[in-house]
Parts: structure tokens; sequence; C-alpha cells
């Protein structure tokens, strides 16, 4: 039995071999000529990929084949031109961690199962949550970042309101939440499921940088009480999804204590600064949370998905999610499935723990760091040309900003702010849609809302694996873009504020 699994892992490295693709040896991948992708919309893709589901198999020569055109056709994610979101690339530990784990088909639920695979959460979770300062915490994997900001809501209310989990809600009660205005969806999602309402979920307004401010959340939380409502829960970003920004965790945590709330920090995107000495300072004060998420498998390069939630209260997530179930819980104290409000869990650490092992803290440090230097490095770059302009200074590894094509007139930012508005957005959309179609870049685009509305602006991710020769030829590639797309602009009546590209 254990001799056929090794086959079958031997057998998985092979054929991921044999593609050509290196999935294995990444550095293979970074050859400068690759594209990211060869896009093909839906329609298109089923005429050139075989989608179809036979009465007959395929066999082993078929299935080798059917992998090479995944490979040929999925997004290159390791190609370092894949800078569209906030996850990139493939950890070689990472890779071998996902065939191991396919070999063990580990059930983290309960230990009996899994003794090892919890082993290496328990312990990841342990580390992490010291690095945040929860001195005896512990935490949990989650499938996502969501997902753990989700379990925190939940864990949350039933901490505050005990009598819920029997009763339901009482007649006139009225739960509340804050959060950023500047923060993810993931909580106006937990509000649904928990039945409080995405009206209940409170906006707290932010500075020009996405930052939450402090005497603005006190202010929301006075006037919630004010009306009678029980606010709960207050959300703190350390790292926002696009600008990147740290909200002010130590003020933030003192209001929660004044008004007994949970604290809860969504470092699902910044939160891997815990690892670095040089910039753990954007996370003071995350010791006075309750709870904090950290996805790894964003700036840490760990595989999709990797994300956890911990907590100061070690035992915090049993207590308020068990339901004692016999059946399956023997009261084993790392039946970690108790603590969730799922039954079967993938034992998403092992990947954590094992790059971890691999690359020690300072391995994650170094990564950690790197990313931010190359933000800096690339708001340098383009604070060289008038051609660009930042949305803010970068203080993550998230650079925000427009291109200005020679064509457009500065002027009009003045005489019609709106146009120029318009004109900055139809740039980035064209742009973007130009590289992208090329395979040469992947990039994404963000519209912003809060405070003020922004014409939509190029966000790109500056991922530590990429060089600063990558990030020169990506500017570069933008200023031709935009160059060739907007050689003139078009400015039609007074009432229509469109442009027109050529
Ligand atoms: C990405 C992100 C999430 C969601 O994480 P998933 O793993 O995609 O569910 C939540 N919050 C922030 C700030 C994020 O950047
Ligand atoms: C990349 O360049 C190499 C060497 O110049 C060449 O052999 C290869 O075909 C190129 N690949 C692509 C995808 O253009
Ligand atoms: C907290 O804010 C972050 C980022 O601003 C967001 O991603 C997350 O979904 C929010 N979580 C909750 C529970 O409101
Ligand atoms: C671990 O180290 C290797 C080799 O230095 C590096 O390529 C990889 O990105 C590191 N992984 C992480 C998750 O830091
Ligand atoms: C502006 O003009 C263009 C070209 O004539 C037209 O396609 C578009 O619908 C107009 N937009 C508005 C908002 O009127």
């Amino acid at each position: 039995m254990f001799l056929s699994n090794v086959r079958l892992l031997l057998y998985g490295v092979n054929a991921l071999c044999m593609t050509n693709l290196h999935l294995i040896d990444v550095n293979l991948c970074q050859q400068e000529n690759t594209s990211v992708v060869d896009y093909y919309p839906p329609q298109e893709l089923e005429k050139v990929f075989d989608f179809d589901l036979a009465e007959n198999g395929i066999g082993r020569k078929g299935i080798l084949e059917t992998i090479q055109g995944m490979l040929k056709y999925s997004v290159r994610s390791w190609n370092t031109k894949f800078i569209d979101k906030l996850y990139s690339g493939t950890d070689p530990i990472g890779v071998i961690s996902e065939l191991v784990l396919g070999v063990l088909n580990a059930n983290n639920h309960v230990y009996h199962v899994s003794p090892v695979t919890t082993m290496m959460e328990v312990k990841t979770s342990q580390k992490m949550a010291e690095f945040v300062g929860f001195k005896d915490g512990c935490g949990i994997t989650c499938p996502g970042g969501s997902a753990s900001n989700q379990l925190a809501v939940i864990t949350a209310r039933n901490w505050k309101f005990p009598h819920i989990k029997m009763e339901g809600f009482r007649r006139g009660e009225v739960l509340t939440m804050f959060t950023s205005a500047h923060s993810h969806y993931s909580f106006e999602k937990a509000a649904i499921m928990i039945g409080i309402g995405m009206n209940n979920l409170i906006s707290v307004p932010c500075t020009n940088e996405g930052v939450m401010i402090p005497e603005a959340l006190e202010k929301c939380i006075q006037e919630s009480i004010s009306r009678g409502e029980s606010p709960f829960f207050v959300n703190a970003t350390a790292g926002t999804t696009v600008l990147g920004a740290f909200d002010p965790l130590r003020p933030i945590g003192a209001i929660c204590r004044k008004y007994d709330l949970w604290f809860h920090i969504d470092g699902s995107w910044g939160g891997a600064v815990m690892f670095s000495e040089k910039l753990r300072y954007l996370i003071d004060g995350s010791e006075l949370a309750d709870s904090y998420t950290i996805n790894p498998h964003k700036m840490l390069g760990i595989p999709l998905q990797c994300s956890y939630l911990l907590t100061k209260d070690p035992d915090v997530l049993r207590k308020f999610n068990s339901l004692n179930a016999g059946y399956l819980f023997h009261g084993e104290h790392y039946d970690l499935g108790d603590g969730t409000v799922g039954c079967g869990r993938r034992p998403d650490a092992v990947k954590m723990f094992l790059a971890w092992k691999y690359n020690g803290s300072q391995g994650f440090e170094a990564r950690v760091d790197r990313g931010f230097e190359l933000a800096q490095y690339m708001y340098l770059k383009l604070s060289e040309t008038s051609r660009f302009r930042m949305v803010t200074k970068p203080v993550n590894l998230n650079v925000c900003f427009w291109y200005i094509p020679e064509s457009l007139d500065l002027s009009l930012e003045r005489s019609n702010a709106e146009l120029f508005s318009n004109c900055l957005a139809q740039v980035t959309k064209e742009v973007h849609g130009d590289l992208r179609r090329s395979g040469k870049f992947m990039f994404d685009y963000a519209p912003m809302h809060h405070p003020k509305p922004l014409p939509i602006f190029f966000r790109i991710i500056t991922h530590p694996r990429l060089t600063c020769k990558d990030l020169n030829e990506l500017i570069e590639e933008i200023s031709k873009a935009g160059e060739r797309l907007f050689s003139s602009f078009e400015e039609f009546e007074d009432d229509n504020v469109s442009v027109q590209s050529r």
C-alpha cells in the first residue's frame, strides 16, 4: 500500500516534469520570453481543449495529454509577469507538499486520523500567534481569508451573545459590526451570513490613504449605542486589498477594550509583516486583538489555499463553536474540527509547515522585505516621469497609479475635471486590456470610492519574485501601449464626456 502511494507520488512528479513546463524548477519557468497566458474566451477554449466527459476513459496516455493541455492554456502564475492578484508563483516546497497531501489524503478534523498534520497545524498556529503578540495563542486554518474572517465574526457573536446559539435573535435585538470603508467584501458576506444584515455592518471613514480613523470609529460606536443597537465586533485591516493600507491598531484596540468589543485584525494581505523585524511596526498593537487572519497563500507564496485564523485565547474557537458531537469528537484536545463551523478539513498547514522548515523564519522575512523594497523601487521609477501619477505613496506591495499620455492636455484637469478623470480611466482600461491580451503582463486595475471617487487606476503587486528589470519593462510597456493607443484624444460634445481611443 505504502509502495503504491510512493509510486503514485513519483508518477505525479514525473508527469509534471514531462510537460517541459518545469513546474518543480521554478527558475526555468522564468524564461524572459514566456507569456503569462495563451488566452482564449470560454467558447474558444472549448474548441481547443477537450472538456467532454465521455462513457469511455482516455487512459494513461490520454490523461497526460489532458494535463499538458491544462498547463498550456492555464495562466502561468509562476511567471514573474503575473502581477494581477495578491498571490503569485509556485513555491517548490509548496508543490511537493501538495503532492504529499494528495497521497496522504489526511483529514484534520480529528487528531487520531491525522496526528502529524494536526500537530503541524497547531505548531504553525502557535508560532505565528506568538509573532502577533498572543502569548499563549493558537489558531486554525480555514479555506481562505474570507472564511477565516467569517469564523472570527461567528465566534465573536457567540462570545458576546451566548443566547443566540440556542434562541436566535431576541425581539428588537440589533447587532452591529464596524469595519473600514476600504475593507474587503468578506465582511459584508459575514453580516449576511450571521443574519444581522449588511446595513448593520457600519463603514468607518478612512483617510485618503485608506486608513481607518480611530476617532471616527469611536463616533460610529457611540452613535450605534445611542440608537439602541448592540455593537460587538471591530475589524481593523493590516493591508487593505486595493491600496495596501494598515489601520492604526493600537488606538483601535484601546477603543475595543473601552466598549468591550471583539477586536479582529484582517491581515489576509499584509499580516505577513509579522515575520519582518523592519516592518513589524506596521502592526504595532496587534497584541491587543482577539483574533488575526493571515493568508500565507498571498505574500508568503504558499500554494492556494492556506489561511489561518489566529486567536489570543487558545480555546476560544472550541468554547464558542463546539456542539459536542460525540460521534466524531471524543474529547481529544487536538480535534481541531470542533472549533470550526465545518467538519472535514484539508491539512493546509502542511504547506506552511514544510516551507517554514525549509526556509526558516528568516526566509519569510527576506521575502516580505524584498516585496516592500520593490514597491519603493517602482514608486521611485514612476516618480521620475511626469506621465505617471500616483494614487498614494505605496505602504505595501500595492503600487497604484495612472498613466497620462502625451496627447492628454494636463490643463484639461482644471478646465474639465470630469472629462480628465474619464480620460484617465479610459487609458487604464485600454492599456490593461492590451497588455493582458498580448500575454506580456497580467496586472489588475481598481476603482476607488472612498473618501472620494477616483478614476480607475492601475494596481500592480510587486511580488518578491520580481526583479527591478521586470518592473522597468512593465513601466516601459505601459508607456508604449499608452502612447500607441492614445496618440490623440477626441473629445465629444459637452454632454458626452467619453473619449475615444484609436
Ligand atoms: C484577499 C483578502 C481577503 C480574502 O481572502 P481569500 O483567501 O481570498 O478569501 C480578505 N481580506 C483581505 C484584506 C484580503 O486582501
Ligand atoms: C524563447 O526563446 C528561446 C531562445 O531564444 C526560443 O528557443 C523559444 O522558442 C522562445 N519561446 C517562446 C515561447 O517564444
Ligand atoms: C475587514 O477588513 C478587511 C480589509 O479591509 C476585509 O478584507 C475584511 O473582509 C473585513 N472583515 C470583516 C469581518 O469585516
Ligand atoms: C524559500 O527559499 C527558496 C530558495 O531561497 C525561495 O525560492 C522561496 O521563494 C522561499 N520560499 C518562501 C515561502 O519564502
Ligand atoms: C458618446 O458618444 C459616443 C460616440 O458617438 C457614443 O457611442 C456614446 O454612447 C456616447 N455616450 C454618452 C454617454 O452619451
